[in-house]
């Protein structure tokens, strides 16, 4: 298998036998992911105005010739998109190269017998007789194998591949295969270094080269922190940083990543809950300045993040608090009630939402500003408490409050399982920081509000009066 590097500018291409699915899959990937689906079997049947089955008669050959063509034309056509191929479209080595070149290739599973229930009946040239119907499969399966950058059976495992993001419980030992060749770096804060470094460094093996100590919290995210980093590394352009630790890790590590020999590669292995379904994901890396949070900082998406639930266990449960407002966050925008599931699916099923909307929107030009809903009224609160003793997981949860009200519907979701309390900050300078957060335009703040759970709507202005109050209730006065 060929090193899995993220599908931000290439198709996604789901390849695979008939039968496993690949049109309904890429239908829903290619919605989440806000991009056209190409079918290219249907482009061949447009193109030609014949079915598969009359081409078919006409001789394997001319088939295989006529499908080679339009895929390799479509694998040529921008922007990215997501196709299925025709389940013999590899044997092609002009598609084997263009998947090369143009696409990230995702396998579609299946086991023999589901393929021929569900083909038998279908009328396919090469779905007549189970025994052939089984060899073709045998021959063929290797052939996905070689061509693909990863495996799959629903669209979470296509989109979270697609952003490089390996969900596993217990993968932390298996670190040693999940990063990409190269000498390693690992850089966490002393609390878990402490907890989990052995492991890494002894999965890392041989490829470990240094090991650093960032400070732990926000203390990482200053330019004293990076800096000291920046003078410690030792590693050359083809060597690969690793940060494994909460989100103020990541962020820290992945911006001397990507500014260190004009930036490196870097691997994210989130250890909190935030960093699991938020901050190891989609790109963003930062700093902060005196004058605010997150000031400085560039996209620089981790060549591969390893996920591993099992590390939640050790985590406070305060900390565990903080990422469940984003949880809640998520499961709002999608629509599902996410915080109900055990840690390992509820992990999934949030990365692959924020996965899904960031590479959808890699520079955070519009979409991804849903990931915005209740992050207004939390930043100002925040800002207004100085950002002591008010924490992002407790400003996000009123301000989900506060967006699910103005969008009318029921916070059972939120108060039941945040219980969020009004906080004591000066109401004035809440309301000053909200018309100064960054997501004002043209002098307007524009919100993230909710339709219903899972529709998401961006930029709505509502009459000043209106948010005021919304944000005066989130206060005790
Ligand atoms: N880049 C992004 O897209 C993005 C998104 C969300 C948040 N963030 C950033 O993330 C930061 C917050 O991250 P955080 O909440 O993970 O905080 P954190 O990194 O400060 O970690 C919190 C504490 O938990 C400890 N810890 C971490 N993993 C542990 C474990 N498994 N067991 C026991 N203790 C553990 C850490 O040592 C630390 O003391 C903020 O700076 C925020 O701006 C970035
Ligand atoms: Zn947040």
């Amino acid at each position: 298998m060929k090193a899995t590097v993220p599908a931000l500018d290439k198709h996604i291409a789901l390849v695979g036998f008939m039968g496993a699915g690949k049109s309904t899959l890429g239908r829903e990937v290619a919605e989440r992911l806000g991009r056209t689906f190409l079918d290219v079997d249907a482009e061949l049947e447009g193109l030609t105005g014949r079915s598969i089955p009359q081409l078919f008669g006409e001789g394997e050959a001319f088939f295989r010739a006529k499908e080679a063509k339009v895929t390799v034309e479509r694998l040529h056509t921008s922007p990215p998109a997501v196709l299925a191929l025709g389940g013999g479209a590899l044997g092609s080595a002009q598609v084997r190269d263009a998947l090369r070149q143009r696409a990230f290739t995702v396998h579609v599973e299946v086991d023999p017998e589901d393929a021929w229930r569900r083909v038998r009946d279908s009328g396919r040239p090469l779905a007549q007789d189970e025994l052939d119907f089984r060899a073709l499969f045998t021959k063929r399966a290797p052939v996905y194998a070689e061509a693909a950058d990863a495996t799959a059976t629903e669209a979470d495992e296509v989109v979270l591949a697609a952003a490089a993001v390996h969900v596993e419980a217990g993968s932390l030992a298996r670190l040693g295969e999940l990063v990409p060749a190269g000498e390693a770096a690992l850089v966490s804060d002393a609390r878990v270094a402490g907890i989990y470094g052995a492991d890494a460094q002894v999965s890392l093996g041989g490829r470990l080269s240094s090991v650093h100590e960032l400070p732990e919290r926000e203390e990482a995210k200053t330019v004293d922190a990076v800096t000291a980093l920046w003078h410690a590394l030792r590693l050359d352009r083809t060597g690969v940083l690793v940060a494994l630790g909460g989100g103020c890790t990541t962020d820290a590590a992945g911006f001397a990543a990507a500014t260190y020999l004009r930036g490196i590669h870097w691997v994210a292995v989130p250890s909190t809950l935030v960093g699991q379904v938020d901050a190891a994901i989609g790109g963003k890396t930062a700093i902060d300045l005196p004058e605010g949070k997150n000031l400085v900082g560039a996209f620089h998406w981790p060549v591969r993040t390893v996920v591993d639930p099992v590390l939640l266990a050790t985590l406070p449960e305060r900390e565990r608090r903080e990422g469940l407002a984003e949880v809640v966050k998520t499961g709002l925008l999608s629509g599902e009630p996410l915080w109900e599931l055990p840690d390992a699916q509820l992990v999934r099923r949030a990365a692959a939402y924020k996965c899904a909307v960031c590479l959808r929107d890699p520079h955070d030009r519009g979409p991804r500003n849903v990931l915005n809903l209740g992050h207004t009224f939390a930043h100002a609160l925040e800002a207004a408490a100085g950002y002591e003793h008010v924490t992002h997981g407790t400003a996000v949860a009123l301000g989900l409050l506060a967006a699910l009200r103005l969008s009318g519907l029921d916070t059972a979701a939120v108060e039941d399982v945040l219980r969020p309390k009004p906080v004591r900050v000066d109401p004035d300078a809440a309301w000053a920081a909200l018309q100064r957060d960054k997501k004002t335009e043209d002098g307007r703040v524009r919100l993230v509000l909710l339709e219903a759970p899972g529709k998401p709507l961006r930029g709505v202005e509502r009459p000043e009066t209106e948010v005021r109050a919304a944000l005066d209730a989130l206060i005790s006065h």
